[in-house]
């Protein structure tokens, strides 16, 4: 095999944006081969934008049983993400996800043990995974540069959303449509990279807001509080309604401080690690020397299609993922056990949260909910967002 025969399952926000990487060549070891929507409205899309070679499904029954592809993207609402990976790994095919990995663990670990089972190569797509910066940082990190880490900070309140988005499409921000808000939409992407950074809380306790400033009825406002196994504790601050937000990262440890905001890593340098200094200094009021260091990055975020391009190579080469599938449902857990724990009240270990608990908890949701969505199907222009 030369090229991955690549098929795209939903071509609304995401899916289009697939579909033009693709044909911008920037994929030079995959071709766009199918799409499937059941939007007959995108359907017409794809007749008028894509090269007359691709074949166009209205559902996935004809596209599993027609489409001559090596592997699929799945880019329609999160729900379907874990059964259509499951169907089709079940039919030999390769798989990108989307993220989230899906709404709820219970269903993302069926995804999971179906990928065990499976030879098939499983990507999500987590697309700030191929940000240099966020690798320098886990570099940092695991390398011991800073030390120990002592405490972690993430504001990320800079994914501003209007009315209109909201009301872009019927499944959004809905407890039915999406299972979430900001925690299931947007924030995936920084979970995920939190835990692939610092490793996973060993206990969260959240807090949250429904519809601040929209006519939404899921969280766009949520502070939580979250402790390591080490005695480390986090905070992870987000929404969707502040304008202009903040994404700033800060960790500390032992030898200082590291700092993301605007793309640009900061180290705060403490010569002497805190332990000693604490150990060996005399002199009452004091800090240990610290040196301000700007550390070098190298090149943009190549994005979907860093991920798509480790896909390929992973498919025909062998090359390991940069988003092995089966991690996408450790971020999950994290936004799981945020809304457990507003849920209940009360402390949520992610790695062992109550699953059955959650899911009859989000059906409650469902059950009692007597919203009713203004919406205006459109497809939106990607750019601008990550
Ligand atoms: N990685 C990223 O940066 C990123 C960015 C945006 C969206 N996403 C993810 O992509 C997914 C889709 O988001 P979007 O904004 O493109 O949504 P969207 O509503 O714009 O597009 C979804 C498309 O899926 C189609 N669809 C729904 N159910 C289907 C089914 N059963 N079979 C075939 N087609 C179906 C819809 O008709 C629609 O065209 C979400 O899970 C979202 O989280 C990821």
């Amino acid at each position: 095999m030369e090229q991955v025969r690549f098929g795209i399952i939903g071509i609304g926000n995401m899916g289009s944006t697939h579909c033009a990487g693709f044909m911008a060549g920037k994929v030079p070891e995959g071709k766009l081969c199918a799409v499937c929507d059941i939007s007959e409205e995108r359907r017409d899309w794809a007749r008028k934008t894509l090269p007359a070679d691709v074949e166009i499904f209205e559902n996935t029954d004809q596209f599993f049983a027609n489409a001559k592809v090596d592997a699929v993207i799945i880019a329609v609402p999160h729900y379907f993400h874990p059964p259509l990976a499951i169907e089709a790994m079940s039919r030999g095919l390769h798989v990108v996800c989307e993220k989230p990995a899906g709404v709820y663990t219970k269903q993302v670990r069926e995804m999971n043990e179906a990928a065990d089972k499976s030879d098939r190569v499983f990507s999500m797509m987590f697309n700030q995974r191929t940000n240099p910066v966020y690798q320098k940082v886990k570099e940092l990190l695991e390398s011991g540069e800073l030390g120990e880490m002592k405490r972690v900070i993430w504001i990320i309140t800079n994914w501003y959303r209007s009315q209109s988005y909201y009301n872009s499409g019927g499944w959004r921000a809905t407890w039915s449509g999406e299972g979430g808000g900001v925690l299931l939409n947007q924030c995936p992407h920084q979970l995920d990279l939190w835990q692939w950074i610092c490793g996973m809380p060993s206990r969260i306790r959240a807090f949250m807001k429904y519809g601040v400033g929209r006519d939404i009825e899921v969280e766009n406002d949520v502070t939580a509080y979250a402790e390591y196994p080490n005695g480390a504790t986090g905070l992870f601050i987000t929404s969707t309604h502040e304008t202009p937000g903040t994404n700033r990262l800060e960790i500390s440890g032992d030898k200082g401080k590291i700092v993301v905001e605007n793309d640009e890593i900061t180290f705060w340098r403490n010569r002497v690690g805190e332990k000693e200094f604490n150990e060996t200094y005399t002199g009452g009021f004091g800090n240990p020397e610290c040196w301000k260091i700007n550390v070098p990055v190298t090149g943009p975020n190549p994005q979907h299609i860093g991920i798509l391009n480790n896909f390929c190579s992973a498919v025909l080469h062998g090359t390991p993922l940069l988003a092995p599938g089966q991690e996408g449902i450790r971020g999950l857990s994290i936004s799981n056990a945020m809304h457990l724990s507003y849920w209940t009240d009360s402390w949520v270990d992610p790695s062992n949260l109550d699953e059955d608990l959650y899911y009859d908890l989000l059906q409650e949701k469902i059950r009692q909910s007597d919203f009713v969505k203004k919406t205006s199907a459109v497809t939106l222009n990607t750019e601008g967002s990550y």
